[in-house]
């Protein structure tokens, strides 16, 4: 553009010119701007004062602040100011809408501003149906342009769409476009509307690519961006989650602490791969998974038996004994052969000993379990104890396997990890109650534990590797032998408790049982003291047992008793319980003194039994009725008594003519045998000549004397066997008051067992045949002859002739 002074001619127009740095304004746009330059300020004053008519042109370098005519495009835009409003700091702000191009011929400065004289460009173009379909294109490819275009509003699109004439149509859209000065000024310059809709076709075309590419890589980047924040975020809130729960460490910690403690362990080998093997699995786990729970509790498990540890033990037998005598009166045999079995195993090597097991047999409370712990203490090893009884199911002495849920080790290993040494004395109590059912015979599963062969690699299902019981020393106790099954019985060495003396438990209650108990209820024993007298009429009156686990109980009772009495009358208050203080320490006696003067009754005989409990005295009774000869036992005889009843009455019924019987008693009456307490079953061959007895008084109408006792196996030819448990029937006859006690010959050497002052006070007879019993227990020396009177007798003085 070159300055020369200007010569219009009619359709030349003279305005005032604002160059513009870096937009094109259009035909048919509006467009907001400041003006800050000096001459475009006046240019602008000028056109306001005017028309409000203005000339824009854009100038070819933004950066050029006083461009020089041949500096800005001949081709520009005449726009009229819509609004002008003026800055605080002299700018002013203008909105102007564009109206048509104008060429620029000449420009000259007027007052500091430019003054362009120009010709108005204006080419229309006919709408014809190609120029429409041209035109559609353009306004599709617009609408993806819109699209694609991030911070384009939609609504310039739309604004778009309803225009209709095609230079109007190419113009908005150019003034939408977001390209380059150059780029725009060439669609100003391009006049003919057909030819400038090809034109922005070609360069809509462009821009879309590169939205596309640019999409796509935003895209692309957001993804990545997206994935990457994504786990930022994850392991920031994974790291917080574990920080809250403060588990991280924890099970850094835990690994490391169950690591050191495998190490330390010194587990066997197989053992301690195992626990390797579980360490390894644990570590993978989700710290508080249910999973994770039992893998722990089984490392727990593993690391808490005790592999290495034992007990430093005492061989010491003197010593041995002087605990023994300690912790128990009396029990002269026991303790003996307890020394002696400690002894033997300190020469023989134990595996190989036979009967290398202790198993205490006897009645309750005569000290089995104590004197285990007698043992224990006599060794210096732990002591621990396991009650079988009621034991029905494998897995309770075996574990279960882990599989199972809840599972955990049986009580052998249980046991081990109590007693926290691999040499304690492992008491198993009450091995004569275990039962077996569906579930596996614990039985054999003990014979295993108590195989000195084979437990030294004793297989816990739980654990489910071996472990060596074989330095334990296993202690059994039951209160009576043949329930416990024969292959046990075999590694037993059986040590018999019978029971005590009166004078056994009177010196037990005050030696023991009395200090142990006001010491237990925090009595002073200087102060409060039972009489002897007292403490016999509590064996006598209070209690009826073999053992002394009662009398223990009522000494418990009357302490307690005394301790009340203390609260409440004061510290200084002490007490000496004779015999008469008893009845109102203890209330009514529960037994009557034992009945020494029994009157003799016909068809009543006294026996003796031998029961889980200790001794007993079982009366049994024998009655006639009519009938045809039937025999009736009750009072829950079991089969073996019921068929010794058989025997008795055959022996009697062979020797009916000697005894003076009428030989057809057995056509015309009917027996019936009863052992009362008809609720406590009753099994066993000794009550024999008992039964035989009573019949034999019934039969011959001899009354039985009442003082005399007896126990026997009968044969058929009146032969008595032997029988077992004497110790504990004598002990029972002796405490019930009995006088004469008859016994089977074979038998004489158990009374070796019997304590002295029980042989004074009882007169034993020993016999061979049944025949000698009816001479002691019946009252008259020969049995008497059948008169005649005898059958009328018996026909009319039925039942009641019986009874005298
Ligand atoms: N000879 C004794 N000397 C001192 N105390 C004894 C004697 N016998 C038993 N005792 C005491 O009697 C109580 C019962 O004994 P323990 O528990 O050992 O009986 P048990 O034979 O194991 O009975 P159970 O068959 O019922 O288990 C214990 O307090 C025990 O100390
Ligand atoms: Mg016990």
């Amino acid at each position: 553009m070159s300055q020369t002074s200007l010569t219009l001619d009619d359709n030349t127009e003279r305005l005032p010119l604002v160059p513009l740095r870096d937009v094109v304004v259009f035909p048919y746009t509006m467009i907001p701007f400041v003006v800050g330059r000096r001459s475009s300020l006046l240019a602008v004053e000028r056109a306001l004062q005017g028309d409000k008519r203005i000339f824009l042109s854009t100038q070819r370098d933004a950066k050029i602040d006083d461009p020089k005519p041949e500096e800005i495009n001949t081709i520009g835009t005449v726009a009229n100011i819509v609004q002008s409003l003026k800055l605080p700091n002299g700018n002013i702000k203008l909105l102007v809408e564009g109206s048509a191009r104008g060429r620029v011929h000449g420009l000259e400065s007027v007052d500091g501003c430019l003054i362009a004289a120009l010709t108005l460009i204006e080419v229309k173009a006919e709408l014809t149906p190609d120029i429409e379909t041209e035109m559609g294109k353009v306004v599709s490819l617009f609408e993806k342009y819109v699209k694609l275009s991030p911070n384009m509003p939609y609504e310039t699109m739309i604004s778009t769409i309803r225009v209709s004439e095609p230079g109007r149509l190419t113009d908005t859209i150019a003034a939408h476009l977001q390209v380059g000065i150059e780029e725009k000024q060439s669609l100003l310059e391009t006049f003919n509307p057909i030819e400038r809709l090809g034109l922005l076709t070609t360069m809509l075309d462009g821009e879309i690519e590169k939205l596309r590419v640019d999409r796509r890589i935003h895209q692309r980047v957001k993804k990545q961006m997206e994935k990457a924040q994504k786990e930022y975020y994850l392991n920031e809130k994974m790291k917080a989650i574990q920080q809250e729960l403060g588990r991280k460490d924890d099970k850094l910690n835990e690994m490391e602490e169950l690591k050191q403690r495998v190490q330390n362990a010194k587990m066997p080998k197989e053992a301690n791969e195992k626990a390797l093997q579980e360490l390894k699995r644990l570590e993978v786990m989700p710290p508080v998974s249910a999973e994770a729970t039992v893998s722990r509790n089984y490392l727990d498990w593993l690391l808490s038996v005790p592999w290495h540890k034992r007990s430093k033990e005492i061989r010491d037998l003197d010593f041995a004994e002087k605990v023994l005598n300690e912790d128990h009166h009396g029990l002269e045999k026991v303790k003996e052969r307890i020394i002696e079995f400690l002894a033997v195993r300190r020469l023989v090597n134990h595996k190989t000993m036979k009967g290398s097991i202790l198993c205490f047999v006897g009645p309750p409370g005569v000290g089995k379990t104590s004197l285990a712990q007698s043992i224990a203490r006599s060794m210096g090893r732990k002591f621990v104890r396991v009650s079988l009884g009621g034991v029905r199911d494998e897995a309770e002495i075996r574990g279960h396997r882990r599989t199972y849920i809840g599972a955990f080790p049986g009580q052998v290993i249980q046991m081990m990890k109590k007693a926290g040494t691999k040499n304690p004395i492992f008491l198993l109590d009450e091995v004569d109650k275990m039962s077996m059912d569906f579930r596996g015979d614990p039985s054999s599963a003990l014979l295993e534990v108590l195989d000195t062969e084979q437990n030294c690699s004793f297989l816990d299902h739980y654990l489910d590797t071996e472990f060596d019981l074989s330095q334990v020393m296993f202690i059994c106790t039951a209160n009576v032998l043949h329930p416990i099954p024969p292959a046990l019985k075999d590694r037993m060495e059986v040590l018999r408790l019978a029971g005590y003396t009166l004078l056994e438990k009177e010196a037990i209650a005050r030696r023991f049982l009395l200090p142990k108990q006001l010491k237990n209820h925090g009595l002073d024993p200087k102060k409060f003291d039972l009489e002897d007298g007292a403490i016999r009429d509590v064996i006598e009156k209070y209690t009826r047992e073999a053992g002394v686990r009662n009398l223990e109980r009522e000494i418990a009772s009357i302490c307690r008793k005394l301790a009340r009495r203390v609260v409440k009358e004061g510290p200084e208050f002490s007490f000496t319980v004779r015999s008469e203080h008893i009845s109102e320490l203890l209330g009514v006696p529960r037994f009557r003194s034992p009945n020494v003067d029994k009157k003799p009754e016909v068809g009543v005989a006294t026996g003796l039994a031998w029961t889980e409990v200790g001794g007993e005295i079982l009366t049994t009774e024998a009655t006639l009725m009519k009938g045809r000869g039937k025999l009736m036992l009750t009072g829950k005889l079991g089969d073996v008594m019921q068929e010794s009843a058989q025997a008795a009455l055959s022996f009697i019924r062979s020797r009916s003519s000697m005894l003076g019987i009428d030989d057809d008693f057995h056509r015309k009456f009917d027996i019936h045998i009863h052992v009362p307490e008809g609720a406590i079953p009753k099994d066993g061959p000794s009550a024999g000549i008992t039964m035989a007895t009573a019949l034999a008084s019934l039969l011959t109408k001899t009354p039985v004397r009442g003082d005399v006792a007896m126990t026997g196996e009968i044969t058929l030819r009146g032969k008595v066997l032997p029988i077992g448990g004497v110790k504990e029937k004598v002990l029972a006859a002796h405490r019930l008051g009995v006088r004469t006690v008859i016994l089977p010959r074979d038998n004489e050497k158990d009374l070796a067992d019997v304590p002295d002052d029980v042989q004074k006070s009882l007169e034993f007879r020993l016999v061979d045949t049944m025949d000698e019993v009816l001479q002691i227990a019946l009252e008259r020396e020969t049995a008497p002859k059948v008169d005649k009177e005898y059958d009328k007798d018996l026909n009319k003085g039925l039942p009641g002739s019986i009874t005298h």
